[in-house]
């Protein structure tokens, strides 16, 4: 495992407008003078991701990543945006599988396309995994399995190492209705389990990917999932639009890092 960790900002549908974004990027930019060894991406919008390019460019210390991407390289799907787009934009991540984008429809077959489009663009997919509920019969297991197995099949094994795969529980996602937290334990269970089937799947001499957390991360709780919760970064949505709880973020897992 990494020692160096990852740390994801999905903005989501935030802010609402270009000016803001380029403030919320560039007060995140201003503090992480310092900062070394964590990878920082930031997932805005669509719309800004060519602005922040710039702003990115200046700093260096900040990868960007879009939160969805369309399976097809060209043609009439309109409103559609390629892999190819993103990389000619300079994008290196691509967000797949989100649970929102899940409940608008995107099935595993949509989800498994858009991974492949994706690596053979060059973009690294984050894999967004995890179930609704936990029930006592522990069959939310049998469903990270069925997404895992859906999602990546046939992608060839030299490139399962390139993905990552976020763990991210819904029940614990921070716009989710009477949201619960998980535990560091529920997640080291979670991410032992998705090596075990990834494995399983690809064989003992795959290079395991890595595996991170999303789940209303926060200041407060993400030094216990990255020390005890078998990840080696997070992927933080409602918190990562505060500049300054991001940046303290950053620090705690810079502080890791070392
Ligand atoms: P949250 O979002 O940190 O606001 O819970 C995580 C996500 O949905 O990716």
């Amino acid at each position: 495992m990494s020692k160096n960790k990852i740390i994801i900002g999905n903005w989501k549908m935030n802010p609402s407008t270009q000016k803001e974004a380029e403030k919320l990027f560039v007060d995140i930019t201003k503090s992480i003078f310092g900062v070394q060894k964590t990878e920082i991406v930031i997932c805005p919008p669509f719309l800004y991701l060519e602005k922040l390019r710039s702003a990115s460019r200046r700093t260096k210390k900040i990868s960007l990543g879009a939160q969805n991407v369309f399976y097809e390289e060209a043609g009439p799907y309109t409103g559609e945006i390629s892999a190819s787009m993103l990389e000619d934009l300079g994008i290196k991540y691509v967000i797949v599988g989100h649970s929102k984008r899940r409940e608008l429809g995107e099935t595993g077959l949509d989800i498994n396309k858009k991974i492949k489009a994706s690596l053979s663009a060059g973009l690294v997919p984050i894999l967004c995994v995890g179930e609704t509920v936990r029930d006592e019969s522990h069959s939310y297991f049998n469903l990270v399995k069925t997404q895992l197995e859906e999602c990546l099949d046939g992608v060839k094994k030299d490139l399962i190492s390139k993905i990552i795969i976020a763990y991210e529980p819904i029940w614990a996602i921070s716009s989710t209705p009477n949201h619960k937290d998980a535990t560091p334990a529920d997640c080291e269970e979670m991410s032992l389990f998705i090596k075990k089937i990834l494995v399983d799947k690809f064989g003992v001499k795959i290079k395991i990917p890595r595996i991170i957390y999303g789940g209303d991360v926060n200041e407060k709780n993400v030094q216990d999932f990255l020390k005890d919760g078998g990840v080696e970064g997070v992927l933080v949505g409602r918190v990562s639009l505060d500049a300054v709880k991001f940046m303290e973020i950053i620090k705690i897992c810079e502080a890791l890092s070392q």
